[in-house]
């Protein structure tokens, strides 16, 4: 770690020389700092947080001031890191998920019946829109904190929702429980902070069950697995993956909220609007959401678990079609 900040404090260097730091700027950081409740180890640390900081105040004012945008950007939890760190610290893993994906697609496939004509007997028609937020199916925004455990949040959301529109119910569901044991030790090839992939925590729920959240909290840390027994809450017993079209994710939407895989790179500082800052030509899977819905215009909103001050009070809404890489490894519950 403290080679990482040397090396960018070495590639910052002729950027931050060149910045004019005025007055202006450090009141911003001031009042961002102590939001955020900012420590550092030194003041060597904190001046390079605060060049950082600098940087992303200036490209969110030039972001925010071109009117071709259709998202807006804001200060949050990650101004303050460099993107190698974002993507070290939040997001998982590249060649994980790579390497998740490429044998993923037995696992994420669990059921007797062609899913896919199940859920059109469903739903004959789609909705011109949905959002199963106002269907009270979707529990309150988290966050995953320092930790790359995003799969899990996407995982037990999706369990969460499914719990609601079979049983009525919204209870949250133990991420921590996902964390802690869906490991190596009970047959899943997942890396606990640094990635996971949530079919196998759908997987894991329907031989072990999930408990709620209230019994097993979340710490952000992986821990020893604390449960014992084959009879530990909501159970699913059938799922599958979600075909890869926008057709069929807004067809599975119209049955249930959908566990989406992204390309997270450039989400850190999104504020509001419709996100299309993607680079769609280089897509990298290392993010896992909860997808809840499409609006009229086909942006999908999606539920996301950096806490509810991140985005639209934790939610996203993303640009029509494969954005971020949205259509390609979603799992749905089916039963
Ligand atoms: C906005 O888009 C128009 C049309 O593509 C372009 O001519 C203009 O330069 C853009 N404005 C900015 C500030 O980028
Ligand atoms: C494990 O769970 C039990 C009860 O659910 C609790 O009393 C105990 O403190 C937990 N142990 C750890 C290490 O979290
Ligand atoms: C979508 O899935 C099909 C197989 O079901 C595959 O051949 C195709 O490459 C996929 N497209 C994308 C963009 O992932
Ligand atoms: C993207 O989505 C829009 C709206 O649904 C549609 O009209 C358009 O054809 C799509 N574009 C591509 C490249 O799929």
């Amino acid at each position: 770690m403290n080679r990482l900040i040397l090396l960018s404090i070495i590639m910052l260097m002729p950027l931050c020389l060149a910045q004019d730091i005025n007055v202006e700027k450090l009141l911003a950081y001031n009042k961002w700092s102590s939001q955020y409740q900012r420590v550092y180890l030194n003041e060597h640390e904190k001046l390079f947080r605060q060049m950082i900081f600098f940087e992303k105040l200036q490209k969110m004012k030039e972001h925010n001031s071109n009117p071709n945008n259709t998202y807006s950007i804001h200060l949050n939890q990650f101004s303050d890191m460099t993107k190698e760190e974002f993507t070290q610290k939040i997001l998982m893993k590249q060649d994980l998920v790579g390497h998740l994906t490429k044998g993923a697609s037995q696992e994420a496939t669990h059921n007797d019946v062609n899913s896919e004509a199940q859920l059109n007997s469903k739903s004959p028609t789609l909705a011109a829109s949905i959002d199963w937020r106002t269907k009270g199916a979707v529990t309150s925004v988290k966050n995953q904190g320092n930790c790359g455990s995003c799969w899990s949040f996407s995982a037990a959301g999706l369990m969460e929702s499914f719990n609601f529109i079979k049983n009525k119910a919204l209870v949250d569901f133990s991420e921590q429980q996902l964390l802690d044991c869906v490991i190596a030790a009970n047959g899943y090839n997942i890396h606990g902070c640094d990635g996971g992939w949530p079919a196998y925590c759908v997987d894991y729920a329907s031989k072990v069950g999930i408990t709620t959240l209230k019994n097993y909290p979340y710490v952000g840390v992986q821990n020893k697995c604390n449960v014992t027994g084959t009879n530990n809450g909501f159970k699913p017993k059938q799922w599958n993956q979600v075909p890869n079209t926008s057709n069929d994710l807004k067809m599975a939407l119209n049955f249930s909220p959908v566990s989406v895989l992204v390309d997270a790179n450039n989400w850190d500082g999104y504020q509001s609007g419709i996100f299309n800052g993607c680079d769609q030509s280089l897509i990298i899977l290392n993010h896992a959401v909860l997808a809840v819905g499409y609006d009229k215009q086909d942006n999908w909103i999606v539920k996301n678990s950096w806490g509810p001050y991140w985005g639209e009070n934790g939610y996203m809404r993303l640009a029509p079609n494969n954005t971020c890489g949205i259509l390609k490894y979603n799992i749905q519950i089916t039963a």
